[in-house]
């Protein structure tokens, strides 16, 4: 038997150990249940708005929703609608279009990052070739933007806006940075800019949707930003560290791409000799993959950089981030969605999917 959404949408919170992490005590009962229940209306919702006439682009549009995922700018925009009026309509609409503006953006990222695996499965490229997967990313994002149109005009600027800066994002980091520019805080950038906008939009959702006080929508997207920089760095120490079963990628699928994480950039600030020759190593891994070697060829120097004080760094970093998504909070009124909100920032910094 197929589990019904409630079962799913109980399964996906606790994939992050959020049920247990965020709403521990008893004051967030109630506040659970509520996410909890949205939760499935989200998957309901998203699982109506992914349907297409043509076939080809309906089994590649649902492709990685069904493969699974964590749900979290959903569970955020749920938690924040509490600030307001609760989980309205407006609601579940602006969180399944923002889940779906993330979707969009997995099928792109993917071929641009050349991953083969995404969420367990083989990544949507892998399986219809670049030009079906970059459409397939079009066309959620086309729908992401008709839910929005129906919310009304903050709706769909809210959309483009924080679309706009994602793929900014994704671009300077395609392009690197420029004479001038310093490696790391041109990298923390890049994080704001394509993850944090869109968590920051998820956490702003109580505010454009759920008519919460106006005053609340700088302190939550100054949380959303921070938590997801925080997010993506802890990606970065999951990227060479995790259990493949357990994040659903290759470890290391970034850095044998060439595209830098913070670990290696911190690498590269150490002067020591066995530092130098680590990150040379990895350069020449790097050059020699692009001209069609194995990529396991850098299995042993990633190791290496796994246990190396960078890859340390970058995880006191993301707790550094994490803790100042939590600060940003303090104009919110003390209760459970604060509390809420400071115990997810925690739980991103601490999982290991
Ligand atoms: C992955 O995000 C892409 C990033 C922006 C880092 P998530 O880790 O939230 O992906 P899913 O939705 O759980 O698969
Ligand atoms: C993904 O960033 C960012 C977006 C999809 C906008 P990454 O490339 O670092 O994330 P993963 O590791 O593939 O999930
Ligand atoms: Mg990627
Ligand atoms: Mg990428």
């Amino acid at each position: 038997m197929t589990p019904g959404p409630s079962a799913r949408g109980s399964r996906l919170t606790s994939r992050l150990g959020m049920t247990e992490r965020v709403f521990a005590g008893p004051r967030s009962r109630k506040l659970l249940a509520q996410v909890e229940d949205g939760l499935d209306r989200v998957e309901a919702t998203l699982a109506d708005e992914l349907k297409m006439t043509d076939a080809l682009a309906d089994a590649t549009s649902r492709y990685l929703y069904e493969a699974g995922g964590k749900r979290i700018r959903p569970m955020l925009a749920l938690l924040s609608a509490h600030l307001g009026e609760g989980i309205t309509p407006a609601v579940i609409e602006g969180a399944t279009a923002l889940e779906m503006t993330h979707l969009g953006s997995l099928y792109h990222d993917d071929v641009m990052d050349g991953a083969d695996v995404r969420r367990g499965v083989p990544s949507a490229q892998t399986v219809w070739g670049n030009n079906v997967a970059i459409l397939t990313g079009d066309l959620l994002f086309s729908r992401a933007s008709q839910i929005m149109a129906r919310q009304g005009e903050r709706a769909i600027r809210l959309q483009a806006d924080t679309f706009e800066r994602l793929v900014l994002g994704q671009m300077h980091e395609t392009v690197g940075p420029q004479e001038g520019d310093d490696p790391v805080a041109f990298y923390l950038q890049v994080l704001a800019d394509k993850t944090g906008s869109l968590i920051a939009a998820s956490a702003e959702t109580g505010v454009v949707f759920a008519g919460a006080p106006e005053e609340y929508g700088m302190p939550l997207r100054t949380f959303g930003e921070k938590t997801g920089v925080a997010f993506q760095l802890l990606d970065d120490v999951l990227d060479l560290s995790a259990d493949p079963d357990e994040t659903g990628k290759v470890p290391g699928t970034d850095l044998r791409a060439g595209v830098p994480t913070m670990p290696f950039l911190l690498l590269g600030q150490e002067s020591d000799d066995a530092s130098v020759a680590l990150t040379s190593r990895i350069d020449e891994g790097v050059a020699r993959i692009a001209d069609g070697e194995d990529p396991a060829i850098l299995d042993t120097a990633l190791a290496e950089l796994r246990d190396h004080d960078a890859t340390a760094r970058t995880l006191r970093l993301a707790h550094d981030w994490a803790r100042e998504a939590v600060e940003a909070l303090d104009p919110l009124p003390d209760g459970p969605v604060r509390d809420a909100l400071k115990r997810f920032s925690e739980a991103v910094v601490d999982r290991s999917s």
